[in-house]
């Protein structure tokens, strides 16, 4: 048996009709950048995440940095994040001309930890982004409240986290803006670049539908420096379909990981914890073990194939050197840095999937 550890042409298989269809529209429509197939997934979008506007973008990271310009962070900024996300975050920071600063996580839920928040918010503080790491919502209501008390900007760092719940409200409507990436890998993937801006303030909507436009409202009016980041028509199309389906492919995701926490019972894997404020849609089912390079070997031998998100912190590479950050400043993110492993998880994976792939886990500790 194989175990892929997401596969994409498993889920194509599924809607076949219904994308090629919708991408054979926009090829005889022509309306390859923007146009009505990005607008009525707009449309859709925001309807999902219950939020006003949904700005379609050309990727998770472009909409980070489109958040930060419309809020006028840059230069001389700071902007507080989790250590243990996908480098893009931190980079939409630098982009953006701010400094990224970081904030350890929660051992129990891998996201930012409201308590150590408030000390690290500096007077050049302009804004938090909590990272809704592996498709569970941090806990936002505190993270909000400080950040009010500050008077600083909450962006959301949705771009794994599609339909997540945090006390009954979606991902990407929790705060000022919200942020996701359409890569193809994601919980709703595009069928190549993509992303979105969400927010209820008409203002903000505006200003990140401009500056994803070259700064134009209208052609070759310009009314700011902004720049090429706009979401494709095929990608709009796919994206729209894809959204129809959205809700069952999270709970065929949910319902694999409680087939991974019955198969990994009474082992010494520890299993993710599911927060109580948290829908959790499980974009990584991300695990802890011993030995793990070992494991990862065996594992790959028996043709299953696992991942590591995100095998070394953003502080510790060498593109953030500069920061001046050391071994040791983020005890939990690095306490959890060499034993978590990202084990197969999409919506098609079969119980029997799930079932070989435990008892390799088991056949390799003996267990
Ligand atoms: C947490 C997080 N932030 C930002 C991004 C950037 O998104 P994109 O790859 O679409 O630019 C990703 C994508 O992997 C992500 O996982």
């Amino acid at each position: 048996m194989k175990v892929n550890f997401v596969d994409l042409k498993a889920q194509y298989q599924t809607i076949k009709p219904e994308i090629d269809s919708a991408i054979g529209n926009v090829i005889s429509n022509t309306a390859f950048i923007l146009g009505k197939a990005v607008a009525d997934f707009e449309e859709k979008f925001a309807s999902y995440c219950e939020v006003k506007h949904a700005i379609g973008i050309n990727s998770g990271t472009s909409a980070l940095i489109m958040a930060l310009k419309a809020l006028e962070i840059g230069e001389g900024d700071e902007v507080i994040t989790a250590p243990n996300t996908f480098i893009a975050t931190a980079e939409a920071i630098s982009y953006a001309g701010a400094k990224p600063v970081f904030v350890d996580i929660e051992e129990k839920s891998y996201n930012l930890d409201p308590a150590k928040l408030e000390k690290a918010i500096a007077k050049k503080a302009k804004a938090i982004i909590p990272v809704h790491l592996y498709g569970q919502p941090a806990d936002m209501d505190p993270i909000v409240q400080i950040a009010q008390k500050k008077g600083i900007a909450v962006i959301e760092d949705a771009c794994q986290a599609h339909g997540a719940l945090y006390k009954g409200k979606r991902t990407g409507s929790l705060a000022m803006v919200g942020c996701f990436s359409f890569y193809p890998g994601k919980n709703l993937g595009a069928y190549g670049e993509g992303g979105a801006v969400t927010t209820n303030s008409d203002e903000i909507a505006q200003k990140v539908r401009m500056l994803r436009d070259h700064g134009s409202p209208k052609k070759f009016y310009h009314e700011y420096i902004g720049n090429n980041c706009r979401l494709e028509g095929i990608q709009g199309a796919v994206l729209s379909v894809k959204l129809n389906h959205l809700d069952d492919w999270n709970n065929k995701r949910r319902e694999n990981a409680d087939l991974y926490r019955k198969h990994l019972d009474k082992t010494s894997v520890k299993v993710p914890d599911e927060m109580p404020y948290a829908k959790h849609v499980y974009h990584v089912f991300c695990v802890r073990v011993k030995d793990r390079e070992k494991l990862i070997d065996f594992l790959k031998q028996k043709s299953i194939f696992t991942n590591i998100h995100y095998p070394i912190p953003i502080h510790l590479q060498n593109a953030y050197s500069f920061l001046g950050y050391e071994k040791g400043s983020f005890p939990v993110t690095e306490g959890c840095m060499d034993e978590i492993l990202s084990l197969p998880m999409f919506a098609e994976l079969t119980e029997e999937q799930i079932k070989y792939t435990t008892d390799c886990i088991k056949e390799f500790y003996g267990e």
